[in-house]
């Protein structure tokens, strides 16, 4: 399937969960116990596993690319809002392929601490020794760090990114007693879904103040019924068609609707097509049944997707 990440070529190629490469000799000093390797898990070598190797299909939209390089050509930290399943992910690694830089992703949630992002010391049976997280990885060795659904995570998570994302572009690591100096190539790239935020979870200005924002959308008609066949395989004209559905979904959103149909699940149901499944079949799994439970949006729903197949 043309969406499987490992056969795109740019899923890492080791776990990210920041396994321990082979140690570096004894270096510095430890709270507990003697640190062992001051990187450990986190090397310009681990830094590489991250690359994106194949070039992403990404079909821009607007002046998104060029933006997006003038920004990173800044260093400016970046912003990408916009609805569920509408490109955001697709278009950062296609961002990371293009200017060559490896790509740590975070997917943030509400558990996640500030060690989780910055990194903790370790017991093991050689003593202490002390792990770089995912975000001191990429700010140490020069990576795009892209912290997905970053309202997720709580506040005080966050403004653990602050120090990287002003002028200063330091990480003190105050367990370790090290600053980390941002190195020149590295860049935080957030996510962010305007209106699924509530009073508790929503970025601090102060945090939303350090970044540039693009705004993402679903793309118009044609482009996106381009993408829906590209991506699924599935006929341009059942693609026009799966698009159209989706377009009267969104204008429901408000109506019935939390959500409209996403491009994502336009390529779900183009996938199921381009497998055999009944059009009708195809789009009550992938576009309808997930959205609502609600019987008479189902129906409403239901009768749009017969009015096109
Ligand atoms: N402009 C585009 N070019 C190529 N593919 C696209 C584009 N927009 C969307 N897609 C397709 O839609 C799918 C969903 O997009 P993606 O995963 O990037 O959404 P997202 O905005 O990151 O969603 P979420 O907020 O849920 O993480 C992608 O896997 C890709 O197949
Ligand atoms: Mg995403």
């Amino acid at each position: 399937m043309r969406n499987d990440l490992s056969q795109r070529g740019y899923l890492p190629r080791r776990d990210p969960a920041f396994h321990t490469p082979a140690a570096p000799a004894a270096s510095g000093t430890s709270a507990v116990r003697p640190v062992v390797a001051d990187t450990a898990g986190s090397s310009p070598v681990a830094l590489d596993a991250f690359r994106v190797t194949k070039e992403p299909y990404y079909r821009s939209v607007a002046d998104e690319v060029a933006l997006y390089e003038a920004a990173y050509s800044a260093r400016m930290p970046m912003m990408l809002k916009g609805p569920t399943g509408c490109g955001k992910t697709r278009f950062v690694e296609y961002m990371a392929w293009k200017l060559g830089k490896p790509l740590v992703t975070v997917a943030c949630n509400e558990d996640m601490t500030a060690s989780d992002l910055v990194g903790r010391f370790l017991l093991d049976a050689n003593g202490t020794r002390w792990q770089d997280g995912p975000l001191t990885m990429a700010a140490r060795f020069g990576g795009i760090c892209y912290l997905d659904e970053v309202v997720e995570a709580r506040q005080d998570t966050t403004v653990v990114i602050h120090s990287l994302t002003d002028a200063r572009r330091i990480l003190p690591l105050e367990k370790k007693g090290e600053i980390v100096e941002a190195h020149p190539d590295f860049q935080v790239v957030i996510s962010y879904n305007p209106g699924y935020q509530s009073l508790m979870k929503d970025l601090k200005q102060s945090t939303k103040q350090r970044f540039g924002a693009l705004d993402f959308n679903y793309p118009e008609h044609e482009v996106e019924a381009e993408i829906v066949a590209h991506e699924s395989g599935v006929a341009l004209d059942a693609a026009k068609k799966l698009v159209h559905i989706a377009e009267h979904a969104r204008n429901l959103k408000g109506h019935g609707l939390d959500e409209g149909i996403s491009t994502r699940m336009l390529i779900y149901a183009g996938s199921l097509i381009t497998r055999n499944v009944a059009p009708l079949a195809a789009c009550r799994v992938a576009l309808v049944r997930p959205i609502t439970d609600d019987p008479d949006m189902r129906d409403a729903l239901d009768s749009a997707v017969t009015t096109y197949f």
